[in-house]
């Protein structure tokens, strides 16, 4: 490998398997936008910082657009020989421009370049994920404002707990992912600052402006220490746990679809769009959309995994083992991209069954509290009246009823308290209505989360 462009101290080639085992290009070359990017933006610098001249620089860049024009036009393969895909953008240039490709690579090494190439990737990559995010958001506002008043149970340990609306549970995840956008948006902030200019880990003698640079490149502001700009990848990682945060709730969210799917449940029924059939069970209709992404959430965890494991006992500055960052960190963002794609129609089109959520809510005596507060109201403390209630269940269970079955004289015989009243306060239509604390699940309480993550989102 005599072309290799370190070939300089080495006698002998690198081994065949050697070099594939050492060769990135098959993966990073998704980030030639960002390479060639900020190649123009370093030559830019150089050139004004009287390092090269304005006629090597005009040269450069116009050979470094003609490279992005054809690798997006698709008329120029990436040749997977380079080592990587800097080497190869650098190979071509040199190729077709001579000195003045040669000397590009002044005052910057791989090491702050594929620093900054990963930052660029990843501030778009975040950007997009922000987006679907948002849509997913959004899609999930508008159809929990669809089911404000459709009752369902609310459940704890699975077990059926008090009555809730559809529209309250659907906003609880819209919260979630409020919250998974702004942890994207916190690592974004992080990951605004330029690492080039770093060079090898010790910063240059020649008079740079990393500033300079850096505002080309849309960054707010440089990293402060060369060693750390070079050594350091916090900011995959941060977005990568913001991705695995995410996907924990999607996980979630799938899981009970997944369940409600089920004729156990039967709450919700997905569009045939996605669910798929069995090869053998003709009645079969699966929520294999869901169930994916409840699978995916591992790999994305295990991407997240990989690299902080990569880097936890890397002494500073650049070691080979970062080239690794890649394949977990463009893995865990094709995968949270794609879920986000397909989760947002997929709930879009979803489509409750409010009789079947009524008739769960009849069952399981989830008014019981309301019964007890019902009590409380006429005088009895409240462990008493929970006493009560909890007796006058059991009762219910024997005679194979639900509380609303019983005769007022049935009731009084477990408090004389009891009058007709407690009718209107078990109704699970009332128990709900009645929920108004912030952040409740009474309709009108609904209305403004849904109102208050619409005000956020637009933000
Ligand atoms: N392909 C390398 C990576 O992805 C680029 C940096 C290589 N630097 C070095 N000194 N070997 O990390």
């Amino acid at each position: 490998m005599a072309d290799k462009m370190w070939a300089g101290r080495f006698k002998a080639a690198l081994d065949k398997e050697a070099d594939d085992f050492n060769s990135s290009i098959h993966f990073d070359s998704r980030m030639w936008r960002e390479d060639i990017t900020g190649s123009i933006a370093h030559a830019k610098m150089l050139s004004k910082c009287g390092i090269i001249s304005d006629a090597d620089r005009d040269a450069i860049i116009a050979g470094l657009e003609a490279i992005y024009a054809e690798l997006e036009a698709g008329t120029m393969a990436i040749d997977t020989d380079c080592e990587d895909i800097h080497m190869f953008v650098e190979k071509v240039l040199t190729e077709r421009i001579g000195d003045a490709g040669k000397r590009l690579h002044t005052a910057r090494s791989r090491n702050d370049q594929v620093a900054l190439d990963l930052r660029m990737y990843m501030r778009t990559a975040a950007a997009e994920v922000r987006e679907l995010a948002t849509a997913l958001c959004r899609t999930l506002t508008d159809k929990a404002e669809e089911y404000r008043d459709t009752i369902m149970p609310g459940y704890t340990h699975l077990q059926r707990a008090q009555p809730i609306t559809f529209g309250h549970h659907l906003m609880a995840y819209a919260m979630m992912l409020l919250r998974d956008i702004g942890r994207i948006k916190d690592a974004e902030a992080r990951l605004d600052a330029s690492p080039i200019g770093c060079c090898a880990l010790a910063g240059t003698t020649y008079a740079t402006d990393r500033r300079f640079e850096a505002e080309l490149l849309g960054f707010s502001e440089i990293c402060m220490n060369s060693l750390d700009g070079v050594s350091d990848r916090d900011f995959a990682l941060e977005l990568m746990s913001a991705f695995s945060v995410m996907m924990m709730h999607l996980s979630r969210l799938s899981e009970e679809i997944i369940l409600w799917s089920s004729w156990e449940f039967g709450f919700v029924e997905l569009s045939d769009s996605f669910t798929t059939g069995s090869s053998i069970m003709p009645q079969k209709k699966n929520s294999d959309i869901a169930e994916l992404v409840r699978g995916k959430t591992g790999r994305v965890y295990g991407d997240l995994m990989s690299l902080l494991t990569a880097m936890k006992g890397l002494p500073l500055a650049y070691n080979k083992d970062m080239q690794e960052d890649k394949e977990a960190i463009f893995d865990a963002t094709d995968t949270v991209k794609k879920c986000l794609s397909v989760f947002a129609p997929m709930i879009e089109t979803m489509k409750a069954k409010p009789e079947a959520m009524a008739r769960a809510a009849k069952r399981g005596f989830i008014n019981a509290t309301d019964l007890a507060d019902y009590m409380v109201g006429k005088g009895i403390p409240f462990r008493t009246a929970y006493k009560i209630t909890g007796e006058l269940v059991a009762y219910c269970i024997d005679k194979d009823c639900v509380l609303e079955d019983l005769t007022i004289d049935e009731f009084r015989k477990f408090s004389d308290t009891l009058d007709e009243g407690l009718y209107e306060a078990i109704d699970l239509r009332a128990c709900v209505d009645r929920r108004q604390s912030e952040g409740g699940t009474a309709p009108v309480c609904v209305d403004a989360q849904i109102e208050w993550v619409r005000a956020k989102l637009a933000q």
